[in-house]
């Protein structure tokens, strides 16, 4: 092979190979290589904590469900458990507010049949009886619809309803009980407030609750001490009406004011405790309160909820 001079003319002479001259920029190439081999290693690295954290990911989701799972039968267990419950309490509580209306249409009805049977028809005193039967026993119809409403919480069906009525109804109802204990009865009405917006059976059941109540506290009182007060008064500028049940009883102690309320709370040796947790839970379906304050009229317990008007909307 010629050799070729600088100017790049045959010049025809045979040269020895030329040495390869030594790259400038060999340690950058080398620099570059170690990088890229680098590279190539923390992408490997890389894939392989991607795939790591790909399993592990699984691994978290796998538990997240089994977790979730977990959390459901839980909840499923507590809602049996609480069920169950219910249905327990349920059942008390019917059998508590059954007996006493029961009892008094039962108590009618004899009546009525020892009038007849001996000979004693007048129509009047007949005809007052067995009215007096129907009213318990309607009233006991309504506690089966709204016990179930006392375990389960409801919106109540409100109507344009006579308060001042269902008053008296709930008197007429506790009338024997009055007499027997000697209790005095003390209406202060708001002849302007008796309109108001309720479910009326569940309404004259916390009255009749309430008032029942009052003339046990009472009964330990001495028998002219023993006055029963039912106030109603027009208040939030009208909207809505006040009702206050009050007694000349011993009062609550001031630790107890919120624990009466308390489902099977009962200082009574036949009491069952759940009279208050129905009034409460039946006031709240109506959107209100019960609050329950020493009466500075009478000295006993005085309980108050309020209800709407009729054209307070
Ligand atoms: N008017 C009242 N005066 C004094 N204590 C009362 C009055 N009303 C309720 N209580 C107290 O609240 C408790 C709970 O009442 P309640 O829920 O109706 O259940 P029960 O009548 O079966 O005891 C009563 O046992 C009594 O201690
Ligand atoms: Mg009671």
């Amino acid at each position: 092979m010629n050799g070729i001079s600088a100017s790049g003319i045959d010049t025809g002479l045979a040269c020895p190979p030329a040495r390869r001259p030594a790259r400038a920029d060999a340690p950058l190439h080398d620099a570059l290589a170690r990088s890229q081999s680098e590279l190539e290693l923390r992408s490997s690295e890389l894939r392989h904590s991607r795939e790591a954290l790909r399993k592990e990911n699984g691994r978290r989701i796998a538990a997240e469900a089994a977790l979730a799972a977990l959390r459901e039968q839980h909840a499923r267990d507590l809602a049996r458990a609480s069920r169950l419950n219910s249905t327990g309490e349920m059942a008390a509580a019917l059998a508590h507010q059954l007996g006493q209306p029961l009892a008094a249409t039962l108590n009618y009805l004899h009546g009525c049949q020892l009038r007849l049977q001996h000979g004693d028809v007048d129509a009047a005193t007949i005809s007052e009886g067995i009215g007096k039967a129907i009213a318990h026993a309607e009233q006991a119809g309504s506690i089966v619809g709204h016990v179930r409403s006392f375990v389960a919480p409801h919106v109540a069906d409100v109507q344009p309803t006579d308060l001042h009525a269902l008053i008296s109804q709930t008197l007429a109802l506790l009338d024997n009980e009055c007499r027997q204990h000697g209790v005095r009865c003390h209406l202060n009405l708001d002849a302007g407030a008796a309109q108001v917006l309720a479910e009326p059976l569940e309404i004259r059941q916390v009255l009749l609750n309430l008032m029942r109540n009052a003339i046990d506290a009472m009964k330990s009182q001495p028998v002219d001490e023993r006055q029963l007060d039912i106030e109603t008064r027009r208040c939030d500028s009208g909207r809505r009406v006040a009702i206050t049940v009050a007694d000349s009883g011993p009062g609550i102690a001031d630790a107890d004011l919120l624990r009466v309320f308390e489902r099977w709370y009962t200082t009574k040796r036949d009491g069952l405790g759940l009279g208050l947790a129905v009034c409460r839970a039946l006031v709240e379906s109506h959107g209100s309160a019960l609050n329950v304050s020493r009466s500075t009229l009478s000295g006993g317990a005085a309980f108050r909820f309020d209800l709407s008007m009729v054209n307070s909307a």
